[in-house]
């Protein structure tokens, strides 16, 4: 099964700008996404993707929304058509008339899957949370106190045990953050207090 996206070019820049309403979000995503695991994944990524461009890119309210609309977004249609994963939410997004750069963000999000190289910092930054995410709220789930005194070196020690959420890609994360310039360790770091906050 190939989930190639076999483009490069995502949306019109004629609809820069375009997003959904939080409302609108929130409807496409009550319909598309009944998992209870996915609906608190993408609830994690789109924070710390909101969390990024306040605090990292200094970002005002409205672009951070569309920081946090991509991350919302990006996996809406995994869980009903997993085998047009990805296909399926650019081109809903594309008849929605919504913001390019948000729809090149979710397909990029995996490149080795869509074909699709991560360019702009959302790109990345999206690609860079999406993995190391999951990882940690596996990691939080086994601990005592959940994300309680989590520490970088913790979730360092789990990364290197190929057995500990073997579904998650190490290789997609050490990609992800040489493409993003960032180290690691930073980026466990940020993401800690942030989806400690998200139920
Ligand atoms: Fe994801």
């Amino acid at each position: 099964m190939s989930l190639l996206l076999g483009r490069e070019l995502f949306g019109d820049i004629a609809n820069a700008g375009n997003v959904l309403s939080r409302e609108e979000a929130n409807d496409l995503l009550e319909d598309w996404v009944t998992n209870p695991r996915l609906q608190l994944h993408v609830k994690q990524v789109a924070a710390l993707m909101y969390a990024w461009a306040k605090e990292k890119e200094n970002l005002e309210d409205a672009d951070a929304w569309r920081w946090e609309l991509a991350g919302l977004l990006h996996d809406a249609d995994w869980d009903q058509w997993p085998e047009t994963h990805c296909k399926k939410i650019v081109e809903e997004l594309e008849r929605r008339k919504i913001d390019p750069e948000i729809i090149h963000a979710i397909a990029s999000h995996g490149h080795q899957h869509f074909g699709v190289v991560p360019q702009t910092k959302m790109d990345k930054m999206l690609y860079a949370f999406d993995e190391l995410s999951g990882l940690m709220h596996a990691y939080s789930l086994m601990r005592p106190h959940g994300y309680d005194g989590m520490d970088v070196k913790g979730v360092k020690k789990r990364l290197k045990e190929k057995t500990f959420a073997a579904n998650v890609s190490r290789d997609d994360i050490y990609d992800a953050c040489e493409r993003a310039g960032i180290l690691l360790d930073d980026l466990v770091a940020f993401i800690i207090p942030v989806q400690a906050k998200v139920f």
